[in-house]
């Protein structure tokens, strides 16, 4: 049984949202500065913790982006709760970091969020490094860093795919040198959730000075177990999440923040952890990415797909109207989505008719609703959506 399983008190899992920056690199995705700005002030009221906003390094435009964001959301207002912290990206060198350092300074709380590769074949075949090189890069590097800013996170890249033994040996020169964060990356969706979590345990067990530092999870869903990996992570003791709003993000994407957020809510009983989302702001936040970044949310996501709380066969909309919590394990209202639909369709039956047709204005009983309910049935084959016009027309138009 893990630290978390056996019914220690609850903790909290801080968000760290890249939506702006591992989102963004969604193929077709790139947002403008000013759709940046207004993503990053619906994510400071959505109450994630840490807000990556760029890769400043990248561009005069992203530069300046996280910059106004760093200038904006990132400064407590009057009527402000505390801002998010506001982090960036930027490769282990000097000039990416003093970048990121001049992107991120205006922040109330910034931090500066490095990376390196530490993977045999990202060291050999990307950067043409050997071990001994990372190692001094890290050491160098991370202190630097430290020198600018009190907040630092590092991150080896493919940390899934690397040698253990040397990523404990990277991660130690990072605490030495002063990250307070440690971001084990899942960067090619590599692994499973029993050797994500079980690589978490061994490296917060066996890193000198662990237990000084925050461990986060970082899992793209290449093999559709990005969220999974994340949970896996978090209950090996991770307390950083960094997570994507829909899930967007390289190739396939990153764990999604709404899955994540709802699964530690739903599941306190089983993870003993909470957040400090405001989840009935997932809905609203999921609709403002999806339109500014043009990739839509296929209805059958998790959470806040336009099907989530939609029921559609007659014995689930039998157990919903006898009771919601037979086939519903949270409300749509409590992720901001309008309610739950009872949608008629071939599956549904006669108990979810009876009362769709009441709301509608025909409150039907005995011989008149089998006749009615027969009627629906044979449109209901024929046709895959029917309207509420379809539906008060099976008994002779408007009520
Ligand atoms: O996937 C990854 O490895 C990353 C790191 C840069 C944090 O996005
Ligand atoms: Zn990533």
């Amino acid at each position: 049984m893990s630290e978390i399983e056996n019914g220690g008190a609850e903790d909290v899992v801080r968000i760290f949202d890249t939506t702006l920056r591992d989102g963004e690199q969604s193929p077709g995705a790139s947002l403008t500065s000013a759709e940046k700005l207004e993503v990053a002030w619906q994510l400071a009221r959505l109450g994630v913790d840490v807000l990556e906003a760029g890769f400043p390094a990248a561009s005069p435009d992203d530069f300046a982006a996280v910059q106004q964001i760093a200038r904006t959301v990132g400064v407590a207002g009057a009527e402000r709760r505390r801002p998010p912290i506001i982090t960036a990206l930027g490769r282990a060198t000097v000039e990416d970091i003093e970048t990121t350092w001049r992107a991120v300074e205006p922040a109330d709380r910034p931090r500066i969020h490095t990376l390196l590769s530490t993977s045999d074949i990202h060291m050999a075949k990307k950067l043409g490094m050997t071990r001994a090189q990372v190692l001094d890069r890290v050491e160098k590097m991370v202190t630097y860093a430290r020198g600018l800013c009190p907040d630092v996170e590092f991150s080896p890249e493919d940390a899934s795919r690397s040698d253990v033994d040397f990523l404990v040996e990277v991660l130690t020169i990072a605490i030495a040198c002063g990250a307070g964060t440690l971001n084990i990356t899942d960067t090619v969706g590599y692994a499973t959730p029993v050797e994500y979590g079980n690589l978490m345990a061994h490296l917060r067990a066996v890193t000198p000075g662990a237990d000084k530092v925050v461990w986060s999870v970082h899992c793209h869903d290449d093999l559709g177990m990005a969220t999974a990996n994340s949970l896996a992570g978090i209950a090996a003791g991770a307390r950083q999440a960094e997570v994507t709003i829909n899930g967007i993000g390289e190739r396939a994407g990153n764990a999604s923040l709404e899955e994540l957020v709802m699964a530690l809510a739903t599941r306190s009983d089983h993870y003993r952890c909470r957040t400090g989302i405001d989840t009935r702001e997932l809905t609203p936040t999921s609709h403002l990415v999806s339109r500014l970044t043009g990739l839509a949310v296929a209805p059958n996501k998790a959470i806040v797909g336009e099907n989530a709380f939609s029921h559609e066969s007659g014995i689930h909309q039998d157990g919903m109207l006898k009771d919601k919590r037979t086939y519903e394990i949270m409300t749509a209202a409590t992720v901001g989505q309008d309610k739950t639909r009872l949608v008629l369709g071939k599956h549904s039956g006669r108990h979810g008719f009876k009362v769709r047709m009441a709301e509608l204005g025909f409150p039907l009983e005995g011989a008149e609703l089998a006749a009615a309910f027969s009627r629906f049935k044979d449109l209901a084959d024929r046709k895959k959506y029917l309207t509420d016009a379809d539906l008060t027309g099976l008994c002779g138009g408007a009520a």
